[in-house]
């Protein structure tokens, strides 16, 4: 037990933060705010800011303070994180907490001393940045401290990164700032192209998550979707099929596949022949698109498996990395 204050890791993600204590998570999020422009202050964030969107006065601006895995605008962002922690925390400044916060892999010092930073502010005794698929290999127990090598792939939001961990640290890393929000975005662009057809990023995100997948459906499902007619203005109904989105995806889906090949290629041989024995773990909220764990496989000949828990993980794993701070202190990148 922590004397002064809780021990947090902290999953902050594009899409989503996640706060975890012990190993429970404690806050899980939309990375969303909802900003009185005319004011300059927060009105709300995380779920319920999500849901201003759209139905509010235009003086409040609803808006992820993070792009592409790296913080684009840090007032917000420390602001924001000060509101989760004090969620969790309660008001009480007496025992701040000691945080371990995730960052993305490739991200430059700039960008990662800039999260260090909003984590201080936002009311952090000591801030530890982590890599976040290391976090996540911590989270789902891989046997990180041992010679052989573990692949782990995070299909997040924003960013998507591959990285084999030996020896208690990455041996090789690389991240794409592609994901699951640009996913989204082949959707719309492929309903305006085909049907002519205006749709939202939430409309483009349901379909995916209800019927997407990365191959060729067993079976094919379909929704319904709503939209605005790009000649007309009016509102048309049109159906999709599971073979559509999977259309849709491809190009998004092998811009992803790219950080995943180029760690295949730069890993040494004798930890390729471990990895090809243990498969790659993907976690992340993209490796809960339908058949992708297949659809990796085949583009990489490398068996893929997806996590027990593959939202959670990084932020248990960095909840539990202060617990062995000692051990990983060394493989942290330096602020
Ligand atoms: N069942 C699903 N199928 C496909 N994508 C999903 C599914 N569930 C969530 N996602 C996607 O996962 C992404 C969020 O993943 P997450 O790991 O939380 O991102 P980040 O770390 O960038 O915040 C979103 O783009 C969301 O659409
Ligand atoms: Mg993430």
């Amino acid at each position: 037990m922590p004397l002064f204050g809780k021990d947090l890791g902290i999953d902050l993600g594009t899409v989503n933060t996640l706060v975890c204590e012990g190993s429970e998570v404690v806050l899980h999020e939309p990375t969303i705010v909802a900003i009185d422009i005319e004011e300059l202050k927060i009105v709300d964030v995380g779920q319920s800011a999500r849901e201003m969107d759209g139905r509010v006065p235009e003086v409040i601006e609803v808006s992820r303070p993070l792009r592409d895995g790296v913080i684009a605008d840090f007032e917000v962002t420390h602001r924001m994180l000060g509101h989760f922690i004090e969620k969790v925390c309660g008001p009480a400044r007496l025992f701040k907490p000691r945080l371990m916060i995730t960052i993305p892999l490739g991200v430059t010092s700039v960008e990662s001393r800039a999260v260090h930073e909003a984590a201080l502010q936002a009311g952090g005794r000591e801030v530890y940045l982590i890599q976040e698929p290391l976090a996540a290999a911590i989270g789902v127990g891989l046997p990180i401290a041992t010679p052989s090598g573990n692949l782990v792939v995070n299909l997040g939001g924003g960013v998507t990164q591959a990285a084999v961990i030996a020896m208690g640290g990455i041996v090789a890393g690389d991240a794409t700032r592609t994901g699951g929000l640009k996913l989204d975005e082949a959707i719309i662009s492929y309903v305006r192209k085909k049907y002519g057809l205006i749709i939202g990023p939430r409309t483009a995100e349901e379909a995916k998550i209800r019927i997407g997948s990365a191959i060729a459906p067993d079976e094919e499902s379909t929704i319904e979707i709503q939209g605005q007619d790009q000649v007309t203005g009016l509102p048309r109904p049109i159906t999709l099929t599971t073979s559509e989105i999977v259309e849709a995806l491809q190009e998004t889906l092998h811009l992803q596949l790219v950080a995943v090949r180029s760690v295949l290629e730069h890993t040494p041989p004798e930890l390729a022949s471990d990895i090809i024995d243990r498969g790659m773990l993907i976690c992340g909220g993209g490796s809960m698109l339908r058949g992708i764990d297949k659809w990796l496989t085949s583009e990489t000949g490398v068996p893929a498996y997806v996590a027990e828990e593959p939202v959670a993980c990084a932020s248990k794993g960095a909840a539990r990395g202060l617990g062995m701070l000692e051990r990983i202190l060394r493989m942290l990148p330096e602020v």
